[in-house]
């Protein structure tokens, strides 16, 4: 029998709740289709063992490696929150590449209360404002912020309320790329920014991954795989948009994702990775899989730290 969760309404929104998991973080339902954006046995735990510790993040991070990151599914900005928060608390610099097909609204991420999980909780009230700064509704195109290495919090608006960056702090303009006109480029400066104290990037991309194209020398070390399972997304579980994955990758990258099926290891394959199944989060899934761009006679080392069983 399914374990019932707290659900919270969200004013105005019949088709979202927060959903209470089994750490206390908060995750979203999509009540129209009963999916969540995390597992309910722990959004915050799955989001630190599936993505920034199963990708090696975390170990880049401790050995001072500066780090560049895509996470297919940006969501509620969990995984993006969480990874900036533990740069900056290494003193790396992430570089961030998120995809989604839209943005949600910065009064239903504030709703979730992730600055409870994070050091440097002065990140969401940033990430708050430079989604403010956006508008309501944002159209496809290309997103940047600049994360300040420090955010004077007195300064900043508050958490859970919209529309209060002050519009002199954020620059916006055109992305200077003829083929698409509609796309747009924010960076928003921070309060309290330090001259030269900026150490992370990230780059939103607002559009249906399917149309998104990769760059082929964006080599990324790591891969947040994290759209909704394939039952709900199909078409991102397909080898064709896993191969684009990969030829953006490092040839020693790890893709991480929650979803271990054998239909899915199988699509992983035909993509050209080398799949490994590892232990899940403590509460929940059993196993989750850890994906590296195959390279013939090269064998998955897995990750430190980790039972790694072989196929
Ligand atoms: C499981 S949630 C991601 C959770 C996120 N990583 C977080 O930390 O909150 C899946 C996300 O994938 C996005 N998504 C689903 N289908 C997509 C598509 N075809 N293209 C781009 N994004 C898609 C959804 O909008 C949703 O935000």
């Amino acid at each position: 029998m399914t374990k019932a969760r707290p659900l919270l309404p969200i004013a105005d929104r019949s088709d979202l709740m927060i959903q209470i998991t089994d750490d206390q973080s908060r995750t979203l339902m999509d009540t129209s289709e009963s999916i969540t954006f995390h597992s309910a046995s722990g959004a915050a735990s799955e989001t630190r063992h599936v993505y920034l510790q199963n990708s090696g993040v975390l170990e880049r991070l401790s050995r001072g490696l500066s780090t560049s990151v895509l996470e297919v599914g940006l969501g509620t900005g969990m995984g993006l929150l969480m990874t900036l928060d533990a740069a900056i608390s290494s003193g790396i610099s992430i570089h961030y590449h998120a995809i989604d097909q839209r943005l949600l609204e910065s009064e239903i991420i504030g709703a979730l209360k992730i600055e409870e999980q994070l050091k440097n909780k002065w990140l969401v009230s940033a990430f708050l404002a430079w989604r403010n700064s956006l508008g309501q509704t944002v159209k496809d195109g290309e997103y940047l912020w600049t994360v300040p290495k420090e955010y004077d919090s007195s300064e900043s608006p508050d958490l859970h309320s919209g529309n209060q960056i002050p519009s002199h702090r954020t620059a916006c303009g055109e992305l200077p790329n003829d083929d698409d006109k509609n796309e747009s480029v924010c960076h928003s400066a921070g309060w309290g920014e330090k001259e030269n104290a900026v150490i992370s990037t990230v780059k939103v991309t607002v559009r249906d991954f399917r149309d998104v194209v990769l760059d082929t020398k964006a080599g990324y070390d790591a891969v947040y795989y994290d759209p909704f399972a394939p039952a709900a997304s199909p078409e991102l579980w397909q080898a064709v948009c896993l191969r684009h994955v990969r030829e953006s990758m490092q040839s020693d990258g790890v893709l991480s994702t929650y979803c271990v099926s054998r239909q899915v290891r199988e699509v992983f394959e035909r993509a050209g990775f080398s799949v490994n199944r590892v232990r899940g989060p403590v509460g929940g899934k059993r196993e989750v899989l850890v994906a590296r761009p195959h390279i013939a006679g090269r064998t998955n080392p897995g990750i430190e730290g980790f039972e790694v069983e072989e196929r």
